[in-house]
């Protein structure tokens, strides 16, 4: 009896048991209120997920007059959304309604003979007139403002290939303003024809004086949705109407999801991709203020 009393007492103490007393249990975890960027999370992890609820849920019920091949850009599935990285925006617009944002680079003019040869002009907008392309240029002309002839090249705004060659292409120069005529576009030959001369791209084809493009504005930009248009208008920062048009807004968290889908979008985005909330500027100062913090316009 003894031994066994003994034993039962090593054991114990081996155990760090005290045969007074039963062990304690376990404390509770704490119960933690979720923020909206867990809420984000959640509701939202990959961009699959941002598409459907917030993208084709908006479009869906008006299927055929939203996105689809009818407006620019096309977004009713989340490979036609990720198809607008990278690219302009205001594509569908007249060039009058051109948001200042999505204005091109104005393609260049670069004279090849005569005394100014190497001389650059770059077009604000042009029109193509009955036989004639008259060209409005950034700058005031100077030089030769006799009709004359001169051989030129187009080049790109964006990189300076070289769109259009023309040779002795008879030319009138309104001295003093910022016009040129190219008379008789007919007679530059099988390479210059209307329809390529319309697409060149003037700088400010809303022609109120500010050449917009900078290089890295656009319809999606990855890493930045302060320069993303698309994000602009949702939030209605741009001139046009608010999107979704006619739908519901955004939550919170639907706005966190989008915000952080865009700033940290990899270069070449693939559609399963999580939504890097841990690494997005905007989720931190969500955090950080205990709130979204969008205009308070965008709130009533
Ligand atoms: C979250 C969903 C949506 C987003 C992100 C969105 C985004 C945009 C953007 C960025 C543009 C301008 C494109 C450009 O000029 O570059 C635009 C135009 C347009 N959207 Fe949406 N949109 C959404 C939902 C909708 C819905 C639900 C409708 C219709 C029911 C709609 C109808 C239109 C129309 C008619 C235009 C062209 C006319 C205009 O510029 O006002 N959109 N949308």
């Amino acid at each position: 009896m003894r031994t066994t009393s003994l034993l039962a007492a090593v054991w114990l103490t081996a155990c760090g048991g005290d045969p007074a007393q039963a062990p304690a249990p376990e404390p509770e975890p704490e119960q933690t209120e979720k923020t909206l960027v867990d809420e984000a999370a959640e509701q939202m992890p990959t961009y699959l997920d941002l598409h459907a609820q917030v993208v084709y849920r908006t479009c869906s019920p008006t299927s055929g007059v939203c996105h689809n091949t009818k407006e620019f850009p096309d977004l009713h599935t989340p490979g036609n959304m990720l198809d607008a990285i990278g690219k302009p925006c205001n594509l569908g617009e007249e060039p009058g309604d051109i948001y200042d944002g999505c204005e091109p680079a104005g393609d260049i003019i670069r004279l090849t003979t005569g005394p100014r040869s190497g001389d650059e002009m770059t077009i604000a907008w042009h029109d193509v007139d009955g036989d004639d392309w008259v060209v409005t240029l950034e700058d005031p002309v100077a030089g030769d403002c006799e009709p004359h002839r001169a051989s030129l090249r187009i080049l790109s705004g964006e990189d300076k290939s070289t769109i259009i060659t023309a040779d002795g292409a008879p030319m009138v120069v309104q001295c003093g303003s910022n016009t040129v005529t190219i008379q008789n576009i007919a007679s530059l030959g099988p390479l210059v024809s209307e329809a390529l001369l319309r697409r060149v791209a003037g700088g400010d084809p809303n022609r109120n004086g500010v050449f917009g493009y900078d290089g890295d504005y656009g319809q999606l930009v990855p890493g930045n949705p302060e320069r993303s248009y698309l994000l602009a208008r949702m939030l209605g920062t741009v001139p046009g109407s608010r999107m979704p048009l006619a739908n519901q807004p955004l939550s919170d968290p639907e706005w966190i999801a989008i915000y952080c889908w865009i700033e940290t979008l990899d270069a070449d985005p693939r559609e399963e991709d999580p939504i890097r909330y841990d690494e997005c500027e905007f989720a931190a100062q969500v955090l950080a203020a205990g709130k979204v913090s969008l205009p308070e316009a965008l709130r009533e």
